[in-house]
């Protein structure tokens, strides 16, 4: 956990606590979910298709809202979507009508005027996912993973305090996704955000998360704290620490087949 979630770890800031949820005429899909998630901390959920994973993510960004149990941010109990949280999903899903950087800017022109300061910012935060040259082009002149950086660029403009996250780096090559991820870590560190992510990739899981959970059949498991040093280095990829990680984690996934 980074120092910052050290700090205040104690505040639950993000409380997920006992859900249960079933879609109409379905069976219950969440069942008994807690998770506490601290400021600044990367929480990450794997598992099997279907286990549950989007569903508890949409919960918790209260897109969806629970039979049982309750969502608090900040002590308040999550009713709707509000502006301290930001999205980012599998699929970019950019307007090409609109430049990169108006793209970024899209949730806060979306609430009222976009001032010079907030232009500014989304060329800054543009720059750092190395897409400075990029900003008055159109999306479908992208690659996919610098549609993704837009995604995720957009997403970060409101400054939101908590990032939900679902299988956002899925659709890219191995060498993009591990960029990605590293940007993705430097940005989130120094804006002090936190993050519950999806992904289906345990690797992924062990780098970025300062915990990951396993979910299975609509339950969560006791989550694995992942006490690797920040910031991540990729070189870690390669440690033993890093691979008893993930051997740890293949372990817990076999065993829910
Ligand atoms: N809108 C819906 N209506 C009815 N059932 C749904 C709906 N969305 C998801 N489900 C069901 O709920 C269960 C959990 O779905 P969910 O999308 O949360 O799984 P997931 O873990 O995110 O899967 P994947 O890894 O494939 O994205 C599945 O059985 C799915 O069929
Ligand atoms: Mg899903």
């Amino acid at each position: 956990m980074n120092a910052l979630a050290l700090n205040m770890s104690a505040m639950h800031f993000l409380q997920l606590d006992t859900l249960h949820f079933a879609y109409p005429n379905r069976g219950e899909v969440v069942r008994d979910v807690c998770l506490q998630l601290a400021p600044g901390e990367i929480h990450c959920l794997i598992g099997r298709s279907g286990c549950g994973k989007t569903t508890v993510l949409k919960l918790a960004a209260g897109l969806l809202t629970p039979q049982q149990g309750q969502v608090q941010l900040k002590g308040q109990t999550v009713q709707q979507p509000t502006a301290d949280m930001g999205f980012v999903f599998q699929s970019p899903t950019l307007l090409d009508w609109l430049s990169v950087l108006d793209n970024v800017l899209l949730p806060l022109s979306l609430h009222g005027t976009v001032t010079d300061t907030h232009r500014a910012y989304g060329e800054q935060l543009l720059a750092h996912m190395g897409l400075a040259a990029l900003c008055n082009d159109k999306p479908h002149r992208l690659s996919g993973g610098q549609q993704s950086r837009v995604a995720i660029a957009r997403a970060l403009i409101t400054r939101p305090a908590v990032l939900f996250m679902d299988e956002p780096f899925a659709a890219l090559d191995a060498i993009t996704r591990e960029e990605l991820q590293r940007d993705f870590l430097a940005l989130c560190q120094s804006n002090g955000t936190a993050v519950l992510f999806v992904t289906h990739d345990m690797v992924e899981a062990v780098y970025l998360a300062d915990q990951v959970s396993l979910m299975h059949q609509g339950r969560l498991q006791a989550p694995l704290r992942i006490d690797l040093p920040r910031p991540r280095q990729s070189a870690m990829r390669y440690t033993p620490a890093f691979n008893a990680l993930c051997e740890q984690l293949r372990h817990a996934m076999d065993a829910t087949r």
